[in-house]
């Protein structure tokens, strides 16, 4: 049963990977976050909203069961747990941060012809369903060998030939004298719900809270183009800008042939972008931030 049934939960990483991302995303969503003297708990002072801060490992759980309306948890945390019985969280959204890949790597030093050359191996990882799972289906039989932390250092210490973790920066994996050489899994942020309905009253307030995230979420990167173009270029226009659909075509008073283009574009407007739309003759280009998109 959820911890107050009138409020709604929200799981969040307490420290770690995602826990930066998670709290901006909560602000950015017009909940204001107030941080109190309790480890566990932060409330929301404009909605009846507290946040739960958790070990991220423990939020499938807490979401799955009921304990939190909604987590944000790591994609490969959350696979890694899907296996066992039991209520499930179920992903709403991916939230485009905390990109990682669980990844096999292997000593510097290590002959590598292929994923045949884990055969019969010994590979440490805190990842033994996803693994076992990948090594299966590719009939590789190799051992795993299961550890809570510091997998990174298996290898050296003679207990395993290959790790399986996850790779940010690759930092540790360097630092280490490892290399990847098998993406097990490509993971980002995601959003989970409980798989139970929540009351009617937080059920209104879930939808809410679920809709600014995605409207965070889609305003990211996201960009709003204004320039001046030949009429004849728009089609070629529309084709350059990334992610819009059907550009707004306004005229310019005293140029026939001259149009102001209006567009949201989706994806990353880069140097390049306005580059070719420059080439195609488009001029007075403008690239603003969107702050909110509902
Ligand atoms: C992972 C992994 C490595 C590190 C890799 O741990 O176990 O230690 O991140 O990142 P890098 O490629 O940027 O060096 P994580 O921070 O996810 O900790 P956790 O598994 O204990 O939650
Ligand atoms: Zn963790």
């Amino acid at each position: 049963m959820s911890a107050h049934p009138e409020r709604l939960t929200l799981a969040l990483q307490k420290s770690g990977r995602l826990a930066e991302r998670s709290l901006e995303l909560v602000r950015e969503a017009g909940l204001s976050v107030v941080k109190s003297a309790n480890e566990l708990f932060f409330r929301v002072e404009n909605y009846p909203v507290d946040l739960l801060r958790v070990r991220d490992d423990d939020i499938p759980t807490l979401v799955g069961d009921n304990v939190a309306d909604l987590g944000v948890i790591g994609l490969n945390v959350l696979a890694e747990q899907s296996h066992g019985s039991g209520q499930r969280a179920e992903i709403v959204m991916p939230l485009g941060f905390g990109r990682c890949d669980l990844k096999i790597a292997i000593p510097e030093s290590m002959e590598y012809g292929g994923i045949a050359a884990l055969t019969g191996r010994r590979i440490a990882t805190s990842y033994p369903n996803l693994l076992r799972k990948f090594l299966e289906e590719r009939d590789i039989a190799a051992e795993i060998v299961e550890m809570r932390g510091a997998v990174e250092v298996a290898p050296r210490l003679k207990l395993a030939h290959a790790i399986c973790d996850v790779v940010s920066t690759g930092a540790t994996l360097e630092a280490n004298g490892l290399r990847a050489v098998e993406t097990v899994l490509k993971s980002e942020a995601v959003l989970v719900r409980s798989p139970v309905a929540p009351a009617d009253i937080v059920k209104h307030l879930l939808d809410i809270v679920v809709e600014r995230f995605r409207g965070v979420t889609a305003s990211r990167g996201a960009k709003y183009v204004m320039m001046n173009a030949p009429r004849a270029m728009l089609g070629r226009i529309s084709e350059i800008l990334p992610g819009a659909d059907a550009p707004t075509v306004v005229p310019l008073v005293g140029h026939d042939e001259m149009v102001a283009v209006h567009a949201v574009c989706q994806e990353s407007v880069f140097w390049e972008t306005l580059e070719q739309l420059k080439a195609v003759g488009a001029s007075a280009i403008l690239v603003l931030p969107i702050e909110k998109m509902l």
